[in-house]
């Protein structure tokens, strides 16, 4: 299958996101169909596909039950209400969350996209601290590097400089944890780095500064993702949390990317046995087939806001018209329940070790200056260009993609994070592929 050539006038009116533009219109790279690892390009060709789309086709693309369940609702009922009136597919996917959410994360709150999960948790914390009576408890820390979306909630407790720069006279202020890594002491660790647990106390320092009595809550991604792939040092999210409960910090733990067995276990929270207050969750929750996100709030939070309000009134004033939407919903069961017979959250965990080996044989690659894995995610760190940051990377990006490999950069990191069905013959062409490809990457 191939598809003529778009001219740059075809492509001049769809501003795209996070995207150079005029560069991508100049050269465009389009995917015109999807199945199971692989897309098809505009010109009929194969790309495997090393980062489910944007961290998000957990399950692989085009799934027979989840494209079925979907096409089934529309015809059913495309549409229902989610303000004072219901369907039963979020109820039923609410209970199949749960099932698989740490204890006593037993309500769930439906959005469209992490940017929503992530601002509807730091409103939960805030209502919650309010419905306690500790109304002055409005502050959010963040961390250095975070990524939470692009809300104005998110980008404020996001730590990319290049997200927040020009929106930066406009952000509810909040302040941030030190960044966690170093390359010289934590660089070319295999899984977590085994030192540097004590750079969580610099929340006690914050705490400090700011008092606790004006703090709502910590928000962290147990895993930096977009930022390039940093893995938590061991210890550091215990420490996080023990900060927070001695001062009645709420810890909200951003699973956008981590959640349904990027690190093969259903979330983070679970892998690394660290309970949090809420968490956010969108990608991988239908397999990134129709937008979706869901924040799992802790029974404590919930019934303070839902059982403090007067029975008949709103308790939380916020929603989305597409809460709850029921191709997404439908998608949804489908996808946990492909997920469960599938046993794919498994599956990540059992091939982690041969992934950890196959990116860790990119040591002495040209260029490579740093690798970090965890699960079914790595990143793989490059040497950047005098005076040009990024550029190796993306050129690295683009070579790959001729070369029918897909993989997403993020300054001079090449992320990397395959549906959890990949093979292991998949594993080893795609590391083949790349090494191909930083051989022709001066
Ligand atoms: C940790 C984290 N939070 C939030 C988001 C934002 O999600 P979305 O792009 O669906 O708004 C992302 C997206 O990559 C993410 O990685």
């Amino acid at each position: 299958m191939s598809n003529p050539t778009p001219t740059p006038n075809d492509l001049e009116a769809y501003w795209m996101p996070f995207t150079a533009n005029r560069q991508f219109k100049a050269a465009p790279r389009l995917f015109v169909a999807a199945k199971d690892m692989h897309y098809t390009t505009h010109d009929g060709r194969q790309v495997l596909d090393g980062t489910a789309g944007l961290w998000c086709c957990n399950a692989g693309h085009g799934r027979r039950p989840i494209v079925e369940a979907i096409q089934k609702q529309a015809a059913e009922m495309d549409y229902a209400p989610s303000f004072q009136m219901g369907h039963p597919g979020p109820f039923e996917l609410a209970n199949r969350l749960v099932e698989l959410s740490p204890a006593d994360l037993n309500h769930v709150f439906f959005t469209n996209s992490g940017s929503e999960s992530v601002d509807t948790a730091l409103k939960i914390a805030l209502a919650y601290h309010k419905a306690k009576g500790e109304g002055s408890r409005t502050k959010f820390i963040g961390r250095e590097k975070g990524y939470h979306g692009v809300g104005f909630g998110g980008i404020s407790v996001g730590g990319l400089g290049t997200v927040r720069k020009q929106f930066a006279s406009q952000l509810p202020g909040a302040d941030h944890l030190p960044f966690f890594y170093n390359r010289a002491t934590m660089g070319f660790s295999k899984g977590e780095p085994q030192t540097g647990a004590e750079a969580a106390d610099a929340l006690e320092s914050l705490v400090t500064l700011h008092d606790a009595s004006t703090i709502a809550a910590v928000i962290v991604e147990p895993m930096v993702g977009s930022a390039g792939v940093y893995v938590t040092p061991k210890g550091y999210l215990k420490r996080l949390r023990e900060i927070c409960d001695k001062h009645g910090i709420l810890l909200i733990f951003d699973e956008v990317i981590t959640g349904f067995g990027r690190l093969g276990s259903a979330f983070a929270a679970t892998h690394y046995g660290v309970q949090p207050d809420l968490i956010t969750t969108a990608k991988g929750l239908n397999s990134g087939t129709v937008p979706m996100g869901a924040v799992f709030a802790h029974d404590r939070i919930h019934d303070a806001i839902v059982n403090g309000a007067p029975e008949n009134s709103i308790e939380l004033f916020h929603g989305y018209t597409y809460t709850a939407h029921p191709l997404a919903v439908a998608a949804g069961l489908a996808a946990l329940k492909l997920y469960k017979d599938e046993d794919l959250f498994k599956r990540a965990a059992d091939l982690a070790p041969y992934w950890q080996e196959a990116i860790h044989s990119f040591k002495d690659a040209p260029h490579v200056v740093d690798i970090r894995n965890t699960g079914l995610v790595g990143g793989i760190e490059l040497e950047p260009r005098p005076g040009k940051p990024g550029t190796r990377a993306y050129d690295a990006f683009v070579k790959a993609y001729a070369k029918g490999l897909l993989v997403r950069t993020t300054g001079e990191v090449i992320a990397l994070s395959p549906p959890l069905i990949i093979s292991k013959a998949q594993i080893d062409e795609l590391f083949s592929i790349l090494r191909d490809v930083l051989k022709d990457t001066p």
